[in-house]
């Protein structure tokens, strides 16, 4: 019996995929990893999931995961926060509007904004059988460089979206025509870990990454890397199509993001760890798929109403809609 039970597990029981809707938890320029501490931070970001994400989000201070009262996401234990940057039109007269974020499909409908969230096992739907270890409290990463203005691997990418059901060709950077349904971001995470350190000084060198274009299989965890973590990934749609009869005609893509990159080699994400309890880890050694990890199998969900009404202030105050003359953090560039 105990063989037969072992035998199971080993079967392959646990093809947990996570994939879930993050309202806007705050827009505004905040940046705990890269500029702890930082009022106003470089440049704006869109951010996700708990309320205790703040400024500054030193491990020191306690688990964001005991200290947030709501959450933007889906699932309700869920106290992580999710950042990206954020996309702004520039004008041929020289002004900036920001472009508004809207859901995906596939979500329940009225998400204002946000993001999608993925933490899949060895690909889209299997774990090639091996174990998936949760983050642990204070677990923080980052991918990609703002200052980047190359290709910098794989799994950062920006889709043309004919609808939002769009998903290929994958781009290295922005579409350099109109987009009829908009233009997606995604950000996929590496998700091979050292065992070691919740963070390193770049906020990379603790991880490897061994991800595969289009949640295709990745590659084996090296030896320096062993630990074999979800594999989180980030969508954003981006409604562009208000801006498309703007288009200069015959010009070069107008939209930048929003550290003034118009190519978007620099596109980058971050990940700070707030899961309750053994909530992640419950749910990767799972057989739970997308929505059926909801209503408490295993892992307990809110309404769309509870992820709206969880917001963050911003700190900043500064005007960050309608036409600009510069983008935010941005003067004289
Ligand atoms: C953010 O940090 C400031 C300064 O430490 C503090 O006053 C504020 O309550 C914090 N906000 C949240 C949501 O934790
Ligand atoms: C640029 O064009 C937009 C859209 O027509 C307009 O609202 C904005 O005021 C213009 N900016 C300048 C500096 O003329």
């Amino acid at each position: 019996m105990k063989f037969l039970s072992s035998l199971l597990v080993l079967a392959g029981s646990a093809e947990a995929a996570l994939r879930f809707g993050c309202a806007t938890l705050s827009i505004q320029r905040i940046d705990p990893l890269v500029q702890p501490g930082h009022v106003p931070s470089a440049h704006l970001h869109q951010i996700v999931g708990g309320n205790a994400f703040n400024a500054s989000m030193d491990p020191k201070d306690g688990d964001i995961a005991d200290r947030a009262t709501c959450t933007s996401c889906t699932f309700s234990e869920d106290f992580s926060n999710y950042w990206t940057a954020v996309m702004f039109f520039k004008h041929s007269n020289g002004s900036y509007k920001r472009v508004p974020i809207m859901q995906n499909g596939a979500l329940p409908n009225g998400i204002n904004g946000g993001m999608t969230v993925y933490y899949t096992q060895q690909d889209f739907s299997s774990n090639g059988n091996q174990k998936i270890t949760a983050f642990k409290p204070g677990f923080r990463m980052l991918v990609g460089s703002s200052a980047a203005t190359s290709k910098q691997g794989k799994g950062l990418k920006f889709v043309c979206l004919a609808d939002k059901g769009t998903r290929f060709p994958e781009l290295d950077d922005f579409p350099t025509s109109p987009c009829k349904g908009g233009i997606m971001t995604v950000h996929h995470f590496p998700a091979c870990w050292d065992g070691k350190n919740l963070d390193s000084p770049d906020h990379q060198s603790h991880m490897y990454n061994t991800v595969n274009d289009a949640f295709q299989n990745s590659g084996p965890c090296p030896s320096s890397h062993p630990v074999r973590v979800p594999q989180v990934a980030y969508e954003t749609l981006w409604d562009t199509t208000q801006f498309n009869s703007m288009w200069p005609s015959g010009g070069a893509n107008p939209f930048v993001l929003s550290y003034g990159d118009n190519q978007g080699y620099g596109t980058h994400a971050d990940y700070v760890f707030g899961w309750k309890g053994d909530a992640l880890q419950r749910a990767m050694d799972s057989s739970c798929m997308f929505t059926a990890c909801e209503n408490g199998r295993p892992l307990k969900s809110q309404a769309v109403a509870q992820m709206n009404k969880c917001q963050v202030k911003s700190q900043v105050g500064e005007n960050i809609d309608g036409w600009l003359p510069n983008l935010p953090g941005m003067e004289g560039m």
